[in-house]
């Protein structure tokens, strides 16, 4: 059973985790500070966002050199010392990679845009204006808020695309050239040890016609990716440079909101690994969406194909604050991690996620990303700013990038390790039982009938049976499962509200509001 498939990948986005030499941003030897924790936590893995040589418009998705390290995260010995230092305490590294576009000062697009005649101009996607003058195409750039995905280059007097911002223009992946230079850099990490990658940005990889009509380019909105037919076989040529590696992983961000079209990236052997599924993790709060989402994915996806969930990352507003209507965000927060973590599948966490962090109000003067998500990537407070100092225990400096979490004095990781009850204990104590059960890592998932306002499933291996209840609802149900009378007496493995273990008969079980339990069947 390949690693991966019981695994819980935790997501570290580099600028914010954790400063080691007090400049205001998190930095590689400060991860590796942390090991320790992660490891107490119980993750099996992490993902970092990028870390390469860039300028930053997009904090690193923006990326002047594939196979090196940005000086404000540490050196490359940095890297390889993390390698080592995860590798002991049997965590595995993957690290982002951004297949689809370079940042507009990588030395490729320089060239590509120095001449008509540069050996690198097809290595990008350039286009004559239309007959008026304007863009080729109406295409939409993601990060434009309505602005075309095509910027004029003067000097050559030609178009170039840019799925995302103009500081990001498209790789052409049609030409050969490019593929093998990028298959060149994901042989770089390998052979440095890295576990594997979470692949940026997939289904753009692959552009329709020019001449298609079609509203923004970057996600499915319009149904893109049915004209995209090139994306799968760059990923199986992405495929089979890591199946040349033992036991690597690639993990796709697939923005798709249509779960027949995310299988389509999984549901053959020489396509990702996993992707991320933006369904689940766009739906409103409520059981019945959970249950309609987990469920319809479920039955699209091949029995050797292997689903991947998550809820929190770097670019969406974080679970407590997304989930607060009516207050009730902290409370949502711990049936989220409950939910996340007894699914059929991979689960991703973000950073903080585990101390059930909100977004962060940034002021204007202040704001850094330019598409307006500083809130979700706040620095990790580490530490109560009464004891660690205003930095939180992230950094020693007065001004870190982004401003610390006001809730700092109770979200942070010292104070909630020392609280049995605090949300982060629960992510371990999930985590913990995750790790002794086959049925959580590797069993099957049979939903149940259930109250409107609950998720029911039963998660089933060998003669291992445990039930999931989620109460979504801030009421107390009496009678969550529509018919508790097959399943008898059971007895409590875990709940969210605390509660001790003990023997119940399910018949009789009551869910208190936001309460979610796992019960050991007999
Ligand atoms: C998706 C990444 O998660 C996001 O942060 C980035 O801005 C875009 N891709 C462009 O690379």
């Amino acid at each position: 059973m390949p690693w991966w498939k019981s695994a819980v990948i935790y997501q570290i986005y580099p600028r914010s985790f954790c400063d080691s030499n007090g400049d205001g941003i998190g930095d590689i030897p400060g991860i590796i500070s942390k090991l320790d924790y992660l490891a107490w936590l119980g993750v099996d893995a992490v993902w970092l966002s990028p870390f390469y040589p860039s300028p930053m418009t997009d904090f690193g998705y923006d990326i002047v050199d594939y196979t090196n390290v940005d000086p404000v995260f540490g050196t490359i010995d940095d890297f390889d010392r993390l390698l080592i230092e995860a590798h002991k305490r049997d965590i595995r590294v993957l690290i982002d990679w951004v297949p689809n576009h370079t940042s507009d000062q990588h030395p490729w697009f320089l060239e590509s845009r120095s001449n008509r005649k540069s050996p690198k101009r097809e290595w990008y996607i350039w286009y004559d204006p239309a007959s008026d003058g304007g863009p080729p195409n109406s295409w939409l750039s993601r990060f434009g808020h309505g602005k075309s995905a095509w910027t004029w280059d003067a000097q050559t007097r030609q178009y170039y695309l840019h799925s995302f911002s103009p500081w990001q223009p498209d790789l052409n992946w049609d030409n050969p050239h490019v593929v093998e230079a990028m298959h060149k850099t994901l042989r770089f990490w390998l052979n440095r040890g890295a576990d594997g990658f979470r692949i940026d940005s997939i289904p753009q990889l692959s552009k329709p016609e020019v001449a298609v009509p079609v509203g923004q380019l970057a996600g499915d909105e319009h149904g893109l990716v049915k004209k995209r037919p090139t994306v799968y076989d760059h990923l199986r040529g992405i495929r089979r440079v890591l199946e040349t590696y033992r036991d690597r992983v690639a993990v796709g961000e697939v923005t798709v909101r249509d779960q027949s079209k995310l299988v389509e990236y999984l549901n053959s052997a020489d396509g990702l690994h996993l992707a991320h599924n933006f369904v689940l993790m766009h739906q409103p709060w409520g059981a019945a969406n959970f249950r309609r989402t987990v469920d319809e994915l479920e039955s699209l996806i091949k029995a050797d194909a292997w689903p991947c969930w998550f809820l929190n990352n770097h670019d969406q507003s974080r679970v407590a604050s997304r989930y607060d209507s009516h207050g009730r965000g902290a409370a949502r927060a711990r049936v989220a991690a409950l939910t996340l973590l007894t699914l059929r599948g991979t689960p991703f966490l973000y950073q903080g996620e585990e101390l059930g962090l909100t977004d962060v109000f940034v002021p204007e003067e202040l704001a850094t990303d330019l598409n307006g998500r500083d809130p979700q990537r706040a620095p990790i407070p580490w530490g109560p700013p009464s004891q660690a100092g205003p930095g939180a225990g992230f950094t020693s400096c007065q001004a870190p990038w982004l401003p610390i979490s006001p809730g700092a004095e109770q979200l942070n990781a010292k104070s909630q390790a020392e609280d049995l009850h605090s949300i982060l204990c629960l992510y371990r104590d999930i985590l913990e039982m995750r790790r002794r059960s086959p049925a959580l890592r590797l069993g099957r998932y049979e939903s149940q009938e259930t109250n409107p306002e609950v998720f029911g499933y039963i998660r089933s291996y060998g003669e291992e049976r445990l039930l999931i209840i989620s109460n979504f609802s801030n009421r107390r149900i009496e009678r969550p499962l529509t018919d508790p009378s097959s399943i008898g007496r059971a007895s409590i493995v875990l709940s969210t509200a605390g509660n001790l273990s003990r023997d119940v008969d399910v018949a009789g079980l009551a869910l208190g509001p936001e309460e979610g339990i796992v019960l050991r069947l007999r």
